[in-house]
């Protein structure tokens, strides 16, 4: 089963798994990170650029790759996950921007996008740490409700809901593009290690049925249930309806130091 670690904070998560991909960092200089972006990992990224200037971590070899990005926005969007994840992430740690990938949204050989960003990974080594969001429909990536469990780099639909959440990044909700390339869930599954992160009572039916509902493509967040290392960090309100809480507390409270997360 996953691990679910309930925290008091955002500010808490951030510090849990920014200290662990650091370390990741110290043990193995050219570790493979999968970022995500939206709000929920932006502490984790705070926490990590702290560490990195503190205690000098290297990561000039760090190689990584983006969960996904929209279709169809010009060359340099700022609401680009390509942009978001350079002022993010890039810039701040202090990674090689020419290490980090995005699949390429640009219309022209977005057929060919998906496989080539497989190939990329795979290339790679594949990923060592997947960090992972999930939205309100259960997305993980954007994979929304019915993506296969078995998919890959794709070009999705994006629903109307998840549209609208992400409207708060556009001038205007019709600006928030239709479609989507995203790793596949079955890319997703590939990563060593899952860290899946919610915050705030909007996401707690999401992360319930991601952690302890039926393995199911109607909740594409319950893929992770398939997966022999997933940690999952919550604060009490993304917790709220999860019905094994006492026993992850339990289980946290006794967990042996070396262990890790
Ligand atoms: P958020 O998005 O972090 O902005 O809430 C998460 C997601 O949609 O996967």
């Amino acid at each position: 089963m996953a691990e679910v670690i309930i925290v008091p904070s955002e500010q808490e998560a951030g510090r849990l798994v920014g200290d662990a991909i650091a370390d990741l960092i110290t043990d193995r200089p050219d570790a493979v990170l999968g970022l995500a972006t939206g709000s929920t990992p932006l502490a984790v990224y705070r926490h990590l650029s702290d560490r990195v200037r503190r205690d000098g971590v290297d990561v000039s070899r760090v190689r990584g790759f983006a969960l996904d990005e929209y279709v169809g926005l010009p060359a340099g969007h700022p609401e680009s996950y390509r942009r978001v994840i350079e002022r993010e992430v890039v810039e701040p740690v202090g990674f090689d921007p020419a290490r980090i990938q995005v699949p390429h949204g640009d219309l022209e050989g977005i057929e060919t996008a998906g496989e080539r960003y497989e190939a990329a990974i795979r290339e790679a080594g594949g990923i060592d740490l997947q960090i992972l969001g999930i939205g309100r429909t259960g997305h993980i990536g954007f994979n929304e409700p019915g993506s296969s469990l078995a998919s890959s780099t794709r070009v999705k639909t994006l629903t109307e809901e998840t549209r609208a959440d992400n409207a708060r990044f556009f001038d205007s909700p019709e600006e928030v593009p239709m479609h989507c390339i995203t790793q596949g869930i079955g890319t997703i599954l590939r990563a060593r290690h899952l860290v899946l992160l919610a915050f705030g009572a909007a996401k707690a039916e999401a992360v319930a049925a991601a952690v302890e509902g039926p393995v199911s493509t109607s909740a594409p967040g319950s893929a992770v249930q398939l997966h022999p290392h997933v940690t999952v960090v919550v604060d009490e309100a993304a917790a709220a309806s999860l019905s094994q809480a006492p026993y992850y507390r339990h289980a946290w409270a006794n967990k042996p130091a070396w262990q890790g997360i």
